[in-house]
């Protein structure tokens, strides 16, 4: 126990449950966990993953990643040290969503496998799937939606995720073809 938490004293015990709150819903928490570069694809995906859910009647949320740079980890940047913590407090909010039976879809660069591991290991393995949207480097700069990548060759965005700072991918197999019409 850490000495900030010392003299902390929580209610899990007293509180419903788990299985109470997935009884209700009908349903199972899970967290489905998104990583790959800016531009990957990951917040189309999650839009659209969400809509599905919701029309099967599966309660859902989605934590993105602009979005939540925006408010709870807005005192954050893209050092290594900030982009820990902003997936540390990510996966302790992903975890209380999980808990409360909803299935939690997380779109974050989380550019290395040791903050990947760290998600997993606080949401827990068990309700954890992780999905690498494999779209290569060339091509999330050919659209470059967000005109960060023109940014950062010229420097002016440091520490950019596949051109001034690391991405290493999954080191399972992942497969998933698109044929879009
Ligand atoms: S993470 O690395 O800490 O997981 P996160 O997913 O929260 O990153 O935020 C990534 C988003 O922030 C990108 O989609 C992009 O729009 C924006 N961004 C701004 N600066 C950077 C940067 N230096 N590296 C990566 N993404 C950046």
């Amino acid at each position: 126990m850490s000495p900030r938490t010392a003299h902390i004293h929580p209610v899990f015990d007293r509180l419903l449950q788990r299985g109470d709150k997935e009884a209700l819903l009908g349903q199972h928490g899970l967290c489905i966990w998104m990583t790959g570069l800016s531009g990957s694809g990951k917040s189309t995906i999650a839009v659209e993953l969400e809509r599905l859910l919701h029309a099967s009647g599966i309660h859902s949320m989605v934590l993105d990643g602009d979005n939540v740079r925006t408010g709870i980890n807005s005192n954050l940047g893209f050092s290594e040290v900030d982009r820990t913590e902003n997936i540390r407090r990510i996966a302790e909010v992903a975890k209380l969503f999980v808990g409360n039976g909803t299935v939690t879809i997380c779109c974050f660069v989380s550019p290395t496998i040791a903050i990947r591991e760290q998600a997993k290991a606080i949401i827990g393995a068990n309700d954890f799937v992780e999905v690498f949207v494999d779209t290569p480097l060339e091509e999330c700069e050919r659209r470059d939606v967000k005109g960060l990548y023109a940014k950062a060759r010229a420097g002016e965005v440091k520490d950019f995720t596949g051109i001034s700072a690391p991405f290493e991918a999954p080191a399972g197999r992942y497969r998933c073809d698109h044929h879009r019409p």
